[in-house]
């Protein structure tokens, strides 16, 4: 069994992890080999974009974050974005994709990425080609999967500044809004939120009301503190307002979706007129995604690599493994690729309501 092997979107702390796994197990007990794919889908549509993917390629990778296959969010085999006479045109890639893998002599391809990479994956396997993928973003938002790598080192990164954050908070008494990854879902920002101790938690699930807020702040400092920590998702937005946006979807080719960035600068100006406190606001950006791996996150990504191998070894094409109550398994790509959203009605918002923490509605 010969595979190919791609890690698509953004990259994210754990992919080596997986690779590691998938190869070890892939060479020392199943006696496969594995072809690497470089920067995402781009490795299978122009040309010298493989590498070796061997026990070598795979030694002392498991602490690294990033990709050592590197990785595109753009790069869409049936939207692919080219020059042509000039002009920056949309092309459908697949056959290319197609004669690739060919003349690759891959009996398969490893895809792992979150929902862009996975939906590519479904409608090439829908082409033909025998597709198996591993799940993974930082922003835990897959439907088929309880928990994608990346994202509980993530939650730490986003823990400890909020931790820091503090610091600066009740020296200058000032209210710190931080601003969380996350596109559309609000897992990060909840569970960060909940482990750093922010006084609010504003997710796109519930929208926020800026009066709700600026109550809430005056009775903090009325009656408990001298400060405040609102942890914003970069997707949340004000009752009757809409998301910040750095670039709209059709600004950046191949892209398919729009760049968030903006929630907390937004946030802030709204409340400032209501408070003497002086506001400030910190935008975690990438490094919620860089650096090494959590513990938990190496586990969960070397399994996911694996395990991989069973859907392979099984011949159960389109599928993803997961995640799902505590326990390993899979799950077809056309389910589980779709996004998914905090429920606002769940135990961590509940409790976290329960405890005082204000979701600002
Ligand atoms: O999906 C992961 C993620 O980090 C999102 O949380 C964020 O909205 C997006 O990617 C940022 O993408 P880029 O790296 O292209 O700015």
């Amino acid at each position: 069994m010969r595979l190919g092997v791609l890690t698509g979107g953004g990259d994210c702390p754990g992919l080596n992890a997986v690779l590691r796994g998938l190869v070890r197990r892939g060479v020392n007990e199943l006696g496969y080999e594995f072809v690497g794919i470089q920067n995402g889908y781009d490795g299978l549509i122009l040309p010298d974009l493989t590498m070796p993917l061997g026990l070598a390629q795979v030694r002392g990778i498991l602490p690294k974050g990033g990709t050592i296959l590197g990785t595109s969010n753009k790069a869409d085999p049936f939207n692919y974005v080219m020059k042509e006479g000039g002009k920056t045109i949309t092309k459908d890639m697949s056959d290319v994709v197609l004669k690739r893998i060919k003349a690759l002599k891959l009996d398969g391809l490893v895809c792992i990425g979150g929902d862009g990479t996975l939906t590519m994956a479904h409608k090439l396997a829908e082409r033909g080609v025998k597709i198996v993928a591993c799940p993974k973003t930082i922003d835990n938002d897959l439907s088929g999967t309880d928990q994608t790598f990346g994202f509980d080192t993530a939650v730490n990164v986003i823990s400890e500044a909020i931790d820091r954050l503090h610091s600066t908070a009740e020296a200058h008494q000032r209210v710190m809004v931080v601003e969380i990854m996350g596109r559309n879902a609000g897992f990060l920002t909840l569970e960060g939120g909940i482990a750093g101790g922010a006084d609010f938690i504003l997710i796109p699930e519930l929208p926020y009301d800026v009066e709700k807020i600026v109550a809430h702040l005056l009775e903090i400092y009325e009656t408990r503190k001298k400060f405040a920590i609102v942890a914003i998702s970069e997707g949340a937005f004000p009752r009757g307002g809409a998301q910040a946006v750095q670039a709209k979807a059709d600004e950046i080719p191949g892209r398919g979706v729009v760049r968030l960035g903006g929630s907390g600068k937004v946030l802030a100006d709204l409340l400032a007129p209501h408070l003497e406190a002086e506001i400030r606001v910190t935008v975690l950006g990438h490094l919620q995604r860089g650096g090494s791996p959590s513990p938990m996150d190496r586990v969960l990504a070397t399994m996911y690599g694996a395990m991989v191998l069973d859907l392979v070894r099984d011949g159960k094409w389109d599928h993803m493994v997961c995640l799902r109550d505590g326990k390993l398994g899979f799950s077809p790509l056309a389910e589980s690729r779709k996004e998914r959203q905090v429920d606002p009605h769940g135990d961590k918002v509940r409790l976290a309501k329960s405890i005082g923490i204000s979701f600002g509605v």
